[in-house]
């Protein structure tokens, strides 16, 4: 359960609750509070000034200490967190330094922020994704989950609408890490387009599902292809968001293989353990479209995620086999474990026919990505330099990382082949480079399209800053940033 988000009237110095949380800014004289911070440091007689001194505390972002009050506020205890030096001050210090406050006060059941006074502009927005981010923890299954604390926190003297703004985003990515973390017995492609169905009605969206027979009547032989090993049938699933008049029209394409063996190219067991992760790209484009209907940008947005497990059962595809993909390109399968191509394939060649001003789409597509560019950020290719840095705009503004890849044209001989159009699989280098190449293939003539390869930042092996241990909910924020820019 996410801590409960709320705005007070109150000053820090006469608010219930059980902790309180004030920046401080990094100078070179030492740390130097924010406003709200000197008004409690004033009640405490200077006792809070003197304690930071004593601990040579540095406010560099991410860093907390907590300190009693001895009772001169009613918060029985104020955390100070660094925000990093003030001439650098930027949203992403704000989110950081309040997921850190969240874990640094997990004792604390109502917490009193003040961590937007100061700030940049869309600080009390970036410091409510922040407690979202930092109070995140996936207990469904435990059967003695620990208690939720923080429950709720108090923004003090702050702005009902940007705080709102923040909890869409946080909320947006909470519930991408839940899809993301839940075990692949129980997110099936079934299950998951049982929730696709689940955000579109509570948000108000039109949405389709198609199942086996629907594919094989539309040609969908990607989507069909890579589900054919497995016992959970494949599905293709639809959102629309649609606001009353739209300045623009964009697919979000999202890969949602709900479980990744390799099929008959069988991944060995270390590769295989994480591989539930691979539906992130859907989890990514599921969360960023349940924040639309509070967020209304004025911006049409259809989300598609082909959804499907890659198992190795009896009747699963082959090395040597051939697909015939929405749209007609034909692909030779040579390795069964590059199938989120193939499913993007069918997707990508969909999304073309909708009459989007832009496409882009979310894929934890190779491991190859995490070589050249480890496991803290995304890869972005795209055939459209402006979309590129809209989206690299959008992820600084979100905190996230990302770099851009080139799409080297020469490349592509690579995956000539001698039977079909295209072949899934290149040489042994580039993997990345080649991936984006064959998706690049089933994109429209002349449409704007971008690929974000989040198979290095989908998760996480250690809880740090605002990203959790295990799924990370990574590019939610940015699609929806992006999309907001855009109307
Ligand atoms: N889902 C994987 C990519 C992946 C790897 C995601 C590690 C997260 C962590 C993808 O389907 C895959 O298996 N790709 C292959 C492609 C290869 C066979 C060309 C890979 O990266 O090894
Ligand atoms: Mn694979
Ligand atoms: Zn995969």
């Amino acid at each position: 359960m996410s801590p409960e988000i709320a705005v007070s009237e109150e000053s820090p110095l006469e608010a219930e609750c059980d902790a309180l949380v004030v920046g401080a800014f990094q100078a070179e004289e030492g740390p130097g509070l924010t406003e709200r911070g000197r008004a409690v440091d004033e009640a405490m007689e200077g006792r809070l000034r003197r304690h930071l001194e004593a601990i040579g505390f540095k406010a560099d972002p991410g860093k907390v200490v907590l300190v009693p009050t001895g009772g001169a506020v009613p918060a029985p205890v104020v955390a100070v967190a660094g925000l990093g030096p003030e001439t650098e001050a930027h949203t992403s210090q704000v989110r950081r330094a309040a997921a850190a406050s969240a874990r640094s006060l997990g004792h604390a059941a109502v917490l009193g922020s003040t961590l937007h006074s100061d700030g940049p502009e869309g600080a009390a927005a970036a410091a409510a994704e922040g407690y979202l981010l930092g109070a995140y923890r996936f207990t469904s299954h435990k059967t003695s989950p620990p208690a939720n604390k923080p429950s709720r926190v108090l923004f003090l003297q702050a702005g009902a609408a940007e705080v709102a703004k923040g909890v869409a985003y946080g909320s947006a990515t909470t519930l991408a890490r839940d899809l993301v973390n839940e075990p692949p017995s129980l997110l099936t492609p079934e299950t998951l387009a049982a929730r696709a169905v689940e955000i579109a009605t509570s948000g108000g969206y039109a949405s389709k599902v198609w199942d086996v027979d629907a594919l094989r009547q539309d040609g969908f032989e990607g989507i069909l292809s890579v589900g054919r090993g497995s016992a959970h049938p494949p599905r293709f699933i639809r959102l629309d968001y649609e606001p009353p008049e739209p300045k623009a029209k964009v697919a979000l394409v999202g890969k949602g293989v709900t479980f990744d063996s390799g099929g008959l190219s069988l991944k060995d067991a270390r590769n295989m353990e994480t591989m539930k992760t691979d539906m992130s790209g859907a989890a990514a484009v599921l969360g960023a479209m349940s924040a639309l209907a509070d967020l209304q940008p004025q911006v049409q947005v259809v989300g598609l995620i082909p959804a499907t497990e890659n198992m190795p059962g009896q009747d699963a595809m082959k090395p040597g086999d051939v697909i015939k993909h929405y749209g007609g390109t034909t692909s030779e399968v040579l390795n069964t474990d590059a199938e989120g191509r193939l499913v993007l394939a069918d997707a990508l060649a969909y999304a073309s026919e909708q009459g989007v001003d832009a496409i882009v789409d979310v894929a934890t597509l190779t491991g190859a990505i995490m070589v050249a560019l480890g496991g803290k950020c995304t890869g972005l290719f795209s055939n459209d330099d402006s979309l590129a840095q809209e989206l690299q705009i959008a992820t600084e503004k979100e905190g996230e990382r990302n770099w851009r890849m080139p799409l080297f044209d020469d490349y592509a001989s690579e995956l000539e082949s001698e039977v079909a159009d295209i072949k899934n699989i290149g040489g042994r280098y580039g993997g990345s480079i080649l991936a984006a190449l064959f998706l690049r293939k089933f994109v429209g003539k002349d449409i704007p399209w971008a690929h974000l390869d989040i198979a290095g930042t989908a998760r996480s092996d250690s809880a740090s800053d605002e990203s959790s241990k295990g799924g990370t909910g990574t590019a939610t924020r940015t699609l929806l940033a992006w999309i907001e820019d855009r109307g």
